[in-house]
């Protein structure tokens, strides 16, 4: 249902992975190719909505149309989402957020000692970017991603409830076949009000098809 216009919906989305520094030349991170997110925002903007894409580091093209803030760490995407979300009508978090980062970065490059064959490094938890967009007063139609190894479903149940969203999109990355580099996908889509569709596809059709369906569910509840 790619005709069905999204005019005037301002719609924010985070797409791609997070950079947490460890010291000036060296980072952990994750393998999300933003993909996911950077389709959603093509679609959106084709259909008319006013869309905000706040990414991380990724190897894609800006879709065309849409405004974009390129961030790195967690901390960054935290706050770029929180500059703007007031003024927003829905949020998708398709970012692959590090869940922490490192207490202290070292100013200098960490170096290898010969003797030193074990290296701690002590990490603190980043802030929950979605849960705390779902938490605000006034709060835009929050769908969040969940990439998952086993047990798709009920981890997906479980993260819709913790983090407090209206819709949570799934899937299994230990599929090669889909998942986090692939241009095909297959979600497994549960509302907070009860509905559960699986869809299979290209990111591309997966990202009009999901759209339509925020869309009904932010006129079910209007
Ligand atoms: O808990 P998990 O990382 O699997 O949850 C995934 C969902 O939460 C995604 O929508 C992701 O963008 C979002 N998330 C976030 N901030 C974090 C961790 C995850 O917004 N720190």
């Amino acid at each position: 249902r790619k005709d069905i216009s999204l005019r005037g919906l301002r719609i924010m989305i985070t797409a791609g992975p997070t950079r947490e520094a460890l010291d000036p030349v060296r980072y952990i991170s994750n393998h999300s190719s933003g993909k996911m997110g950077y389709s959603i925002a093509q679609a959106a903007s084709l259909r008319g909505a006013l869309v905000t894409l706040i990414s991380g580091p990724v190897n894609l093209p800006k879709p065309e149309g849409v405004e974009m803030i390129s961030v790195v760490s967690a901390l960054e995407m935290y706050q770029a989402v929180h500059q703007k979300i007031e003024e927003q009508d829905i949020f998708i978090g398709t970012a692959a957020v590090a869940d922490y980062r490192m207490q202290e970065v070292n100013a200098q490059k960490i170096k290898k000692k010969k003797e030193q064959v074990t290296l701690a490094l002590t990490l603190v938890q980043n802030p929950d970017i979605i849960h705390s967009v779902a938490q605000l007063k006034k709060r835009p139609y929050v769908v969040g991603f969940a990439a998952e190894t086993q047990e798709v479903a009920k981890y997906a149940q479980d993260k819709l409830k913790r983090k407090d969203l209206d819709m949570i999109c799934a899937n299994d990355v230990s599929d090669v076949e889909i998942g986090f580099n692939s241009d095909n996908n297959q979600l497994l889509i549960l509302t907070k009000g009860g509905i559960e569709v699986t869809l299979k596809d290209s990111k591309i059709e997966l990202a009009h098809t999901l759209l339509t369906m925020i869309k009904n569910e932010l006129k079910l509840s209007q």
